[in-house]
Formats: structure tokens, C-alpha cells, sequence
């Protein structure tokens, strides 16, 4: 190689065209735009540490707004609080983390901790069950595809630790019944995470464009933490989540704290230790490049495009499934809030 990467894009050849809508999942393109800001502040921050939010003031302070817009968008309350993660996996990992964590002193002697959750969650959930030490339990769907609560009550035992539902669920693309499941969580004291690792950063913005979606977020009472990805439709560089609390308590079972070594104290909210700073300024710079208005028009695209599919579906006679009013026009139902507050 010379001196210089250009040889790397050789190697493209072959992968999919994504810019040409070739690929239904991996990438969310919000227009070159949108891209290139990612870009510039990535670039930015490419070598800086999200290790190290002393020695970097300027990631700390970037992801403490990323956090408060985010809770923001998702109706958090005073006590609600968050970090930012580097994906969907790692933000579902540390929330089956706490809620084990949380189960475990709440109900000494209890048995192995159990995740009740419908057949569609991500598989995320049963990874961190295998690593954490958990019994992930999978419950069949309704005839909507959505969670059935019945069958998630009967899976219930003193062991279960979380209860999951998802906003949307990945295979489907339909949110589960968030508030029927919040009050059998707080029926049996048990955590409720909500997966909007999808809809996180596109529900708010198409529920005031009209969409019919249910409420999911922390305006449900029960929810107890929200995994919401940035790298989806928030539409900012890959290496970046945020994991939100309904409440300081649990989050503080989020982080962890180790001395027992010649090097001092070490502190992480996150599964990881080191981060991309760059992930975390491109997040910062894409959502106050976009602001309200920019996501509303990115989202309305998307709605526009699932539109005319099921135009051309329908037009086939092929039946589809999940809300079928999708409006063309926005009419405002619940407005997010945004900017939010700042929170520091
Ligand atoms: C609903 C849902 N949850 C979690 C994840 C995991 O996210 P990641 O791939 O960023 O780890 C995905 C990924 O597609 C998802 O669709």
C-alpha cells in the first residue's frame, strides 16, 4: 500500500449499493448532507477518548446534551437520566445488567433471573442473558404480531427480573403494547425495558407527522429504561446509542468501579472502556444539524417511501400487516419537545 488508504476503496467492488437503496438494514442515509457533518465531526474527535471525559471536557459535554435531547424526544421526567453507548447491543446488555443487578438485592435467594420477553425481541436480549447469566424466555406473538400480555403474564415466576417489549420489534416492524406490559411489570415490581433501538429516534418524529404510534416511551408509567440508537434513525456515525433510566437509581447500577489494581480508580458507566470520540461528536453534530425540522423532513421521507410500498403491495393484492394509516400531511398529535432543556 502506498501512502495513502486509496487502495481500500478498491475492495468495494463488490458490497451492496447501498446509496442506491440496495440495503434494507446496516445503514440509515440521511442525505450527503447529513453524512458529511457526521464526517467533519467525526474527524474532529477521531483520536480523542470517551474514556476520559476529564481529560475531554468537550466528549463529556457533547454527550450529556445528546442525552438530554434524547429524553427530550422520549418524555423523560425530572429524575430521568442516560449515557450514551456504542450500539444497540451493548445499551440492551447494561439494561438486563441493572435489571439483574436490581433483582438480585431486591430478593435474596432468588433463583437464576429470568427475562420474559415476546418471541420478536432482538436476539441482543439473549445474548446478554448468556453472558450475564440470565434464562431468557421467549413468548409467542398475537395474531398481530405484537406481544401477547396474557402469554407474557403466564411466564412470569419470582425469578423473572425484566420484562421486554419492543418499539418496533425488528422481524415485524409493530411496537408492542407498551402500557399493558409497564403495568404487569409494576404489578410484579419487575423492570420494564422498552427496545426502541429502532423507533428511539423516528417514533417521536412521526407521531407528530400523524402516524398512528402508540405511546412507548417514559410517558408510560412503569417503563423503567429505554435502549434508543443513535446509529439508526438518529442518523449519526456507527458507534452510537443511548440507554436511558425512568429514575438515578437505576442508573446507577449502570456503572462500574474498580480500585483493586496499582493504577488507581477506574469508572465506566459503559461495557466498554475505551470509545470512539469521534461517535460521540458526530451524534452531537447530526442531531443539532438536523434539529427539529431536519428530522421531521428525513422522517417524512421514510414515511413517503413506506407509503408507496404499500401502494405497490396493495396494488399486487399482497396482504401486509401493522398500522395501515401512515398520512400524508402532518397533523400534530403529541408534539416532541425539542431542543429540551438542557440537563449538565
Ligand atoms: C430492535 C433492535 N434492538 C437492538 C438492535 C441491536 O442494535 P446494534 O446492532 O446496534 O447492536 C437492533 C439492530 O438491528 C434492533 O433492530
Amino acid at each position: 500500500m502506498g501512502r495513502t488508504a486509496a487502495p481500500a476503496e478498491a475492495r468495494r467492488t463488490n458490497d451492496a449499493d447501498w446509496r442506491g437503496g440496495r440495503v434494507p438494514m446496516f445503514i440509515h442515509y440521511g442525505g450527503e448532507d447529513v453524512l458529511e457533518v457526521a464526517k467533519q465531526a467525526y474527524l474532529m474527535y477521531f483520536s480523542e477518548n470517551g474514556l476520559g471525559p476529564r481529560a475531554f471536557g468537550s466528549l463529556a459535554k457533547f454527550e450529556s446534551e445528546v442525552v438530554a435531547m434524547g429524553l427530550g424526544l422520549l418524555h423523560g421526567g425530572p429524575q430521568a437520566c442516560g449515557a450514551m453507548t456504542t450500539g444497540g447491543t451493548e445499551s440492551i446488555f447494561l439494561a438486563v445488567k441493572c435489571a439483574r443487578d436490581r433483582a438480585l438485592a431486591r430478593r435474596p435467594g432468588m433463583g437464576k433471573p429470568r427475562i420474559v420477553m415476546p418471541q420478536s425481541a432482538h436476539p441482543a436480549f439473549d445474548k446478554a442473558a448468556y453472558f450475564l447469566g440470565l434464562e431468557p424466555v421467549r413468548t409467542p406473538l398475537g395474531a398481530d404480531f405484537r406481544a401477547d400480555v396474557a402469554a407474557m403474564r403466564a411466564a412470569l415466576t419470582p425469578d423473572t427480573a425484566m420484562l421486554v417489549g419492543s418499539a418496533p420489534s425488528f422481524p415485524h416492524g409493530v411496537v408492542d403494547p407498551i402500557p399493558e406490559l409497564a403495568a404487569l411489570a409494576r404489578e410484579q415490581g419487575t423492570w420494564m425495558h422498552v427496545d426502541a433501538c429502532v423507533g428511539g429516534y423516528f417514533a417521536p418524529f412521526a407521531r407528530e407527522l400523524g402516524a398512528d404510534i402508540p405511546d412507548f416511551d417514559f410517558a408510560v408509567e412503569g417503563v423503567t429504561s429505554i435502549s434508543a440508537d443513535l446509529h439508526k434513525y438518529g442518523y449519526t456515525a456507527k458507534g452510537a446509542s443511548t440507554l436511558f433510566f425512568a429514575d438515578p437509581e437505576s442508573f446507577a447500577l449502570m456503572g462500574y468501579f474498580f480500585d483493586n489494581w496499582p493504577r488507581g480508580q477506574y469508572f465506566t458507566h459503559t461495557l466498554v472502556g475505551t470509545r470512539a470520540g469521534g461517535a460521540i461528536a458526530a451524534a452531537w453534530a447530526v442531531m443539532n444539524y438536523l434539529g427539529k425540522d431536519g428530522y421531521l423532513r428525513v422522517t417524512q421521507r421514510v414515511l413517503a417511501t413506506r407509503r408507496a410500498m404499500q401502494t405497490g403491495l396493495d396494488a399486487l393484492g399482497l396482504p401486509t400487516f401493522g398500522a395501515r394509516s401512515c398520512p400524508s400531511s402532518p397533523s400534530a398529535r403529541r408534539r416532541a419537545t425539542w431542543p429540551p432543556s438542557a440537563r449538565e
